[in-house]
Parts: structure tokens; sequence; C-alpha cells
């Protein structure tokens, strides 16, 4: 799917900026602090509904504005057009497709959009919660239904944890137990039907970004032990989870890492083969999504040539240009790795949240 038209209002250093987007790649460019990444973070927006750099959703909006908005037309691989909306006053987020009101579950599956920035390596060796996500944004787009097993789930865990705080006893948690049970069943089940799809694909990236460290193998650990089902899990943790005041098993507790022949565990892996792990996950998922659904998701690269070397660079590049997928990338300036076989690209200059085409 390619993005032809975006708008942005009062996000970040971006206080409106209108821009028809080429055919082809296009490169950002401009100095630090220009707004390069708060334009990426803009489409991703659409297709994710949360921005991929922390804090809340207040940051997003100009200080002193209130809101922002965003707006984004996609044209997928079929020909279909949508326009895609996200904007937030008075701390609500409205989310529009088409010109009409939508939930958000709708506008982040009418888009996709992936993208690799500098706080990616996180995706390997920080905190379990942005892997799952990760994982859940793919399985969500490929997996019919996950969305409202996901939503029943969270439900039913909610009123358990509340009730674990409140002290309740058996009889009271067994009810939420089996609410949790049936939907936490069917997310793990759609979870690893993703993941054993993912598998070879990830592998034959890794095999091309990280050669030196053998081969690699994508390990998924459920969130409760392989040999009980949930509710059973469920009902033999109670008295810990009541010491806790939280559920400690579920597939809220799933998560997945990466292990190589050379390098077992995530410590042994240097920073920028981390970053490169991530990036290898991120085209996988990208990859994975094209096969299932016929159609490429926006490729974003924010600052590739300060997290990367030159050859991983061209590697990743190389990626790329072989999927057709669309490319819009950062930079504070034009990347060399670029100069490699001719892709039709477009260059804009960023400075203080405004962009001017150059070429
Ligand atoms: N809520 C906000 N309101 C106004 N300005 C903001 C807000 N949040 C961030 N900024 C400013 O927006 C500017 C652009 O930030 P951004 O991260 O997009 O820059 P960048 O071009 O990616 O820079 P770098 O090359 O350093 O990564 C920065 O000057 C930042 O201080
Ligand atoms: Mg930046």
């Amino acid at each position: 799917m390619r993005l032809t038209e975006l708008r942005v209002e009062r996000l970040r250093c971006i206080d409106r900026l209108e821009v028809e987007v080429p055919p082809g790649w296009s490169a950002f460019i401009g100095p630090n602090g220009a707004g390069k990444t708060s334009l990426l973070e803009a489409v991703y927006l659409l297709s994710h509904g949360r921005s991929f750099r922390g804090g809340t959703r207040d940051a997003l909006s100009t200080i002193g504005s209130g809101g922002f908005s965003v707006f984004g037309r996609f044209r997928h691989a079929d020909g279909r057009e949508h326009r895609l909306g996200l904007a937030r006053q008075g701390g609500r987020l409205e989310a529009r497709i088409d010109g009409e009101t939508a939930a958000l579950g709708s506008l982040v599956g009418a888009c996709a959009v992936v993208c690799f920035e500098p706080g990616s390596h996180e995706l390997v060796d920080g905190a379990s919660e942005g892997r799952r996500s990760h994982l859940d944004w793919g399985v969500f787009h490929v997996e019919h239904g996950f969305l409202r097993e996901w939503r029943r789930y969270q439900r039913a865990l909610r009123q358990r944890n509340a009730a674990l705080r409140e002290g309740a006893g058996d009889d009271a948690l067994a009810p939420w137990e089996n609410e949790m049970a049936a939907p936490g069943e069917s997310l793990d089940r759609q979870r690893r039907a993703y993941i054993d799809r993912l598998r070879p694909i990830l592998a034959k990236t890794l095999a091309d970004f990280v050669p030196e460290l053998g081969t690699a193998n994508l390990l998924f650990e459920r969130g409760w032990p392989e040999d009980r089902d949930l509710a059973q899990a469920l009902a033999e943790g109670r008295q810990r989870d009541r010491d806790r005041g939280h559920t400690r098993r579920g597939p809220h507790r799933a998560d997945w890492t990466i292990g190589f022949e050379h390098a077992p565990r995530r410590e042994h892996l240097s920073r920028g083969q981390a970053k490169l792990c991530a990036l290898a996950f991120i085209l996988a998922q990208a990859s994975l999504h094209a096969g299932a659904l016929g159609d490429w998701p926006v490729l974003c690269f924010d600052d590739l040539a300060s997290e990367l070397d030159e050859e991983h660079q061209q590697r990743v590049l190389a990626v790329a240009r072989a999927s057709g997928a669309q490319v819009l990338l950062s930079g504070t300036a034009l990347p060399s790795a670029l100069a490699g076989p001719a892709t039709e690209l477009s260059v804009f200059h960023v400075e203080q949240g405004r962009l001017r085409a150059l070429l």
C-alpha cells in the first residue's frame, strides 16, 4: 500500500504540514530537532493509534495547543483508496475512515505501517510489553477475530485483578477465570499460528543481516506452563496472585525471544546486533503481512544512517527494494547507501516542522 497524501496539524513542532507523497521512496532530511521523527510518527499514528515513542498522547500535541490531527490517504495494491484520520481534542481521540467516525481498531485495520527507529532495539532488549504489542499488531492483521478475543480476555482479566486486590475467595475468582479461559486459549492459538508463519521468514532475514550469529530460532513463551490449560493454571495460582494483587499467568504475560547458535541470550548481542534483530523482526512481519493480505505495509526508517553501518544499511535497503514497498526514511543527511541501484527517490528538506521538496 502507498501513502499518497499526508496532512499533519499541531503535532509536536509541526504546526501545519501538507504533502502529496510522490510515487517511489521519500527521504526527509534536516537538522536535529527539525521534525523528521515527528513526521514519521504521524504516519505511524494512523496505523497504530499510538506513537512508537513512549510517553502520553498529550505529549504529541504541540505544547499549548490541546490537540493534534493527522490525515493520510492510502492506496492499496488492489486500487482501493481510504482516507484515514486521527485527531485528539479535549482529551478525546477520534478516528475517521472516509469521512465517517470509526473505532480505533478499524483505523488500525485499514492501513499498515511499520517503523524502524532509534528506540527499536527495545524490541529485543527492552520489556516484554513492547514485544507483545508488536507481535499482536501482526496477529491482529492476519488472524480473524483476534481483537474481539483480546478485548474479552482483557475485560475478564481486569475483573479478576480487581477481585484479587479485594482479597476475594476462590468462589469469587472462579467465574472470572472461566471468562478468561476461552479467549485466552484462543489468543494463544492465534499467536502460535502467526509465530509459525513468521519463523522461516525471520530466519531468512536474520541470516542476511547477522550471519555471524549462526542459525536463529524464534522462541515463543505463552505466559503460563505448557502442560496446563489456562483455567487450571489460574486456579493453581490463586494464593500467590492474591499475595501479589495481580494475575501472574496468562497470555497477557506472553513473550518471545530470538536465540542464536552463537548468541543464545539477549545479553550476548551487541547494541547494533540488537537493532538488526529488531529490524529483521519488523521486516519479517511486513513480509508476512504482504504474503497474507497481498499488500506490503509502508516501511519507515527513522535515522537509518545513524543506527546502522553502511554495509548493513545496504542490506536493509536491498530487502526494501526487492519488496517493492513504499519507503519513507529520514536522516540528518541523505544516506550514502541510497546511491545503490536506481530507486525512484524524492527528497524533502525538513526544518522547524516545515517541509520543502528538493528533488
Ligand atoms: N509537544 C510538543 N510541542 C512542541 N514541540 C515539541 C513537542 N514535542 C517535541 N517537540 C519538539 O519537536 C521538535 C522535533 O522533534 P523530532 O524528534 O521530530 O526531531 P527530529 O528532526 O527527528 O530530530 P533528531 O534528528 O534529533 O532526531 C524538537 O525540537 C522537539 O523539542
Ligand atoms: Mg529524530
